[in-house]
């Protein structure tokens, strides 16, 4: 899921993201707990993806709309939820006006390294008192899995880069506070992640959110690396024939202070 990835629209495949990662939006159920939307509440989804956290958010009677920046995902996730209203957009921009009651966001923000230009368009969408509701990568999430690609890409003589942005408590709370969002809640903890598809589990989690990350690495040396990170990780990352990556979740709650 994302909403802001460089040229949107560019191969998302939401069959197989419903299909084999649906640990996404299961685990993301909390996010919408704490969220703890009401009857007519008006809340903007940032990065709703197939749409099954928003539809979670409708189930209260609040009044939501699901943003994406991927096309792919908003057709599935419009032809599962045709009641619901999803916008094609950049979180950075948001093109839907407010004022929103809250803005949530869960498994998305990460994917975006300019956090600023977000935080500065959820703010000015939100009335004051609204709130931000948001769980994304933190800090050292899944940096067993980004070194071990890093090593197998080094080894052939290539260069990796972490594409993601996945904030510190402290470094997260600055951003949210210089944009006027008052912060309540914020928590760094370990959430190691059962990756669906038994053995094939890590090569398909990499084959759907690891095209960045291996953009250094040549088409046809692709398989190899993956192979190789396999090797490194399985005696610390395979349990019980399950791949276990080891995310981190950063989760927050700020509420917009007045101009
Ligand atoms: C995450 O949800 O933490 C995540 C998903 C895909 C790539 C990187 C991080």
């Amino acid at each position: 899921m994302t909403p802001d990835r460089e040229g949107a629209g560019d191969g998302w495949d939401a069959d197989s993201y419903d299909a084999g990662h649906t640990f996404v939006f299961e685990r993301g159920e909390a996010v919408v707990d704490l969220l703890d939307p009401a009857p007519g509440e008006r809340i903007l989804d940032v990065g709703c993806g197939t749409g099954h956290l928003t539809d979670r958010i409708a189930a209260s009677g609040a009044d939501v709309v699901g943003l994406d920046a991927s096309p792919e995902m908003l057709e599935a996730a419009r032809e599962t939820y045709p009641d619901l209203r999803f916008v094609l957009g950049d979180a950075r921009e948001l093109p839907v006006s407010g004022p929103f009651d809250a803005a949530f966001s869960n498994a998305a923000l990460h994917w975006i390294p300019e956090q600023d230009a977000v935080l500065e368009s959820v703010a000015s969408a939100l009335r004051p008192g609204g709130r931000f509701v948001a769980e994304l990568g933190g800090q050292g999430n899944v940096s067993a899995v980004v070194n071990a690609v890093r090593a197998a890409a080094s080894a052939r003589g290539y260069d990796v880069e972490s594409p993601w942005y996945f904030p510190s408590v402290g470094e997260y709370a600055t951003a949210l506070e210089a944009h006027g969002l008052e912060v309540r809640y914020a928590t760094l903890f370990d959430r190691p992640t059962e990756l669906d598809d038994g053995d094939d589990g890590l090569a398909a989690w990499l084959d759907m959110f690891g095209d960045d990350l291996l953009a250094g690495v040549p088409d046809d040396e692709r398989a190899a690396v993956v192979a190789e990170t396999e090797h490194r990780l399985r005696d610390d990352l395979f349990e019980d024939g399950t791949w276990v990556a080891d995310y981190r979740r950063l989760r927050v709650v700020a509420v917009a202070t007045p101009d």
